[in-house]
């Protein structure tokens, strides 16, 4: 499609455009922006139709403001990821490309091909930039935030509201991944009513594509089969379940006798035939993790349950090597490999900041960011002394000395003129 202006125009028109879209989305009709658009002096649109997919990508809810990625030519369309923000910040942001959104059709296709899938949990925003980043296709905010966020022994804890929180930050910061709320303890056991009710919260305040629940028998099975019919993509969780602790009497591998083995098949298979469109496997023997998978025709993710399932998840501060407390530590499992030791670097970087601090080391010159035009500092000055504020004064003038020897900030950006 060509936009064709010469002008500046079109860069302003866009901007009200997404202004229009981002902050009353609901206020303009498409329609009637493509032909606000369409009627500007000087725009040739060769085809309307497709003008809202060219501005935002729209297969998906989430990737309603993605941005188009960079062509030529000239101009581009720059839609931050974050819509209440300014173009320029102080902080910035991190520029993630634009990207499809990860569905139940792309997983199908994925685990049709026979390629693993990848799932990984993330609870806040920069966590679920990291995973968005690395092209995860499964993100699950799930209740393990309890443990590994909030320092709880036990998953129990965590509320609805607690998980609402977590979702929503985590649907700001992951525009690709599917996202997957993980129903706490206590928002579904009741019955499908319940499991309804804690489901919708989770799409309509969290911002999720799907929910978890954990257990394969009675009304969980029940709760499963009313949110599938619901129209809410639900998957399963057997095997370990963190949730049903009180009577398994711990966090303890399942299925490792061949009667048990065949309850979490049993149990797999009945969250498949309520509709689950795919099912966790944590902590299993892998024979009994293989004999699930090759058994069902939905994607088995395991987590502990060795290599032959159709994907695997781990937590993320567990696979970043996040624990450094003594009882973190206990808790990170055992089949958990570290793919880094991202605990030991904070901890490092911590102490080098504190021992900068204490010795005046930092800020340095080179971070001493903004400066005040030497007339201006003058005049200031000047007022404090009319004002009797010689001390402050004085303080002002030798800090000014200081800038004025020291050179240029290293980091300049635009948000600091
Ligand atoms: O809560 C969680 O993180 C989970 C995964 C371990 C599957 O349920």
């Amino acid at each position: 499609m060509v936009l064709s202006s010469g002008s500046f125009v079109l860069p302003r028109l866009t901007q009200r455009l997404c202004c229009s879209v981002q902050s009353c989305k609901s206020s303009l009709s498409l329609p009637a922006l493509q032909s606000q658009l369409v009627q500007t002096p000087g725009f040739k649109l060769n085809k309307p139709s497709s003008l809202f997919q060219t501005l935002f990508h729209t297969s998906g809810a989430h990737s309603f403001l993605s941005p188009k990625p960079h062509t030529t030519p000239k101009p581009q369309f720059q839609v931050r990821n974050m819509s209440n923000l300014p173009e320029s910040t102080v902080y910035g942001g991190p520029q993630s490309p634009p990207a499809q959104r990860f569905n139940l059709r792309l997983l199908q296709r994925k685990y049709k091909a026979g390629e693993p899938i990848t799932v990984v949990t993330a609870y806040d925003y920069p966590s679920a930039v990291h995973v968005d980043s690395a092209g995860i296709d499964l993100c699950l905010v799930g209740d393990s935030v309890g443990m590994v966020v909030h320092g709880h022994d036990t998953t129990l804890p965590v509320t609805m509201d607690d998980m609402i929180l977590h979702c929503k930050a985590v649907a700001r910061g992951a525009r690709r991944p599917m996202l997957i709320g993980d129903l706490p303890f206590g928002s579904y056991e009741q019955g499908p009513e319940q499991a309804i009710a804690s489901a919708t919260r989770f799409l309509k305040e969290g911002g999720m594509d799907a929910v978890k629940l954990e257990g394969g028998h009675g009304k969980r099975v029940v709760a499963a089969q009313a949110l599938a019919e619901a129209g809410i993509a639900v998957m399963g969780h057997v095997g370990l379940t963190p949730q049903a602790i009180s009577v398994l009497g711990g966090f303890r591998p399942q299925g490792k006798s061949a009667s048990t083995a065949l309850q979490v098949m049993e149990h797999a298979l009945a969250l498949q035939d309520a509709g689950c469109f795919a099912v966790v496997l944590e902590c299993i023997p892998s024979p009994v993790a293989a004999a699930i998978t090759r058994g069902l025709h939905i994607p088995t993710i395991g987590i502990g349950a060795g290599p032959l399932t159709s994907g695997q998840v781990l937590v993320y501060h567990d696979l970043l090597g996040m624990m450094q407390h003594p009882h973190h530590a206990k808790v990170t499992p055992k089949f958990c490999k570290q793919y880094a030791n991202v605990g030991a670097v904070i901890g490092a970087a911590l102490v080098d900041y504190r021992n900068e601090v204490s010795s005046r080391a930092f800020p340095s010159p080179a971070h001493t960011a903004y400066r005040i035009d030497p007339e201006q500092a003058q005049s200031f000055e000047r007022e404090l002394r009319e004002r009797g504020l010689t001390a402050a004064a004085e303080a002002a003038a030798e800090a000014q000395v200081r800038d004025l020897t020291a050179g240029e900030p290293r980091f300049k950006t635009q948000a600091m003129d």
